[in-house]
């Protein structure tokens, strides 16, 4: 596999910017900053946002360019997509595919995608390999959200990785936090598992990746023990020294849209490319090293 040169292989400080700084970005961000990186990103509200002279928001809702113009794409060397596909794809591309494909200094594109361009797989594992087959019209938006960014590098030096996330956690969002604001709740579907990630884990796997691009490559990302939620609601309650709530049954639960198309999928993420290609040891490898580093850091 081609190893290029990058900022950050070369230990040499690179420019991140972020469509959609939420939570994960807003994570990888403060890590890069320590390394000396500069780092910028686009949020629908500026109001509620820290002041913080290390990095540049700006705001973007989709629907017109990103507020500053081409500036602030200027020197940017990495770039993260997270902000979910609408209806007519994926809002950075329709507002400034242009502008991205014109910027010489951008060498890595990482798309945040999800598994639910595999569809219901009824428990089974999935690798990467195994052909996308969406069940929701969430799924099927996401998949055609990795293709589009995929291909609109194709034929140039920038390379474009597809990260398919399963559940984020990590501090401030996380069974813990649920439990301790009364919001935990335990969906009981006999059979359901699904795996999560800790949100510090998806930093070092896009890190990696930075250092070991590889164009259109795909990659799950997970921990490696898929399981109910329940699980880890009991276990969260038991760390705090609490009652775990009730289970609810799936069929009687109130749940938004997007909970209901999540619970209507089964399957288990195979993680073997992540350690294999981009030499990553997950620090959290189950929702119990994680939850128990949340607490241990609370
Ligand atoms: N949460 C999960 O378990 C999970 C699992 C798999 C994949 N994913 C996907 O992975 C990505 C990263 O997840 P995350 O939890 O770190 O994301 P997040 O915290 O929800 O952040 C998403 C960012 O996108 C921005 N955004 C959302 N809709 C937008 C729109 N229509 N136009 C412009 N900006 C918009 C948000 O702006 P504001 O800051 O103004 O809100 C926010 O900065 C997301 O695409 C998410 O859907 C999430």
């Amino acid at each position: 596999m081609e190893q290029k040169q990058l900022g950050v292989r070369a230990g040499v400080s690179g420019q991140l910017f972020c469509f959609g700084f939420g939570y994960t970005c807003s994570r990888l961000a403060s890590r890069l900053r320590l390394s000396g990186w500069r780092t910028a990103g686009t949020v629908r509200s500026l109001r509620e946002k820290e002041p913080n002279e290390d990095l540049e928001l700006y705001r973007f809702c989709g629907d017109a360019p990103v507020a500053g113009g081409f500036d602030v794409f200027r020197n940017v060397t990495h770039l993260v997509a997270s902000i979910p596909p609408g209806e007519e794809g994926d809002p950075a591309l329709l507002q400034h595919l242009a502008d991205l494909r014109a910027l010489p200094s951008l060498e890595w594109v990482g798309y945040l995608s999800t598994p639910a361009v595999y569809g219901d797989r009824g428990g089974a594992v999935v690798h990467e390999t195994d052909l996308p087959n969406p069940g929701s019209e969430r799924g099927r938006r996401r998949l055609a959200a990795e293709r589009a960014w995929v291909s609109a590098f194709e034929n140039t030096d920038v390379s474009v990785q597809v990260f398919r996330l399963s559940g984020i956690y990590g501090p401030g969002r996380s069974a813990i936090d649920q439990l301790r604001s009364g919001k935990a709740r335990i969906i009981d579907k006999p059979g359901q598992v699904f795996n999560r990630i800790h949100v510090d884990d998806i930093g070092t796997i896009l890190m990696a990746s930075m250092q070991r691009p590889n164009h259109g490559r795909i990659y799950n990302v997970a921990d490696d023990e898929a399981c109910p939620s329940g699980d880890v609601i009991r276990y969260a309650a038991e760390l705090l020294d609490m009652e775990a709530p009730e289970p609810i049954p799936f069929d009687s639960a109130e749940l938004s849209p997007m909970a209901r198309s999540f619970y209507s999928e089964c399957k288990r993420l195979d993680t073997a490319r992540i350690k294999s290609e981009l030499g990553v040891k997950l620090a959290y490898s189950t929702y119990r090293e994680g939850l128990r580093s949340i607490l241990d850091d609370a």
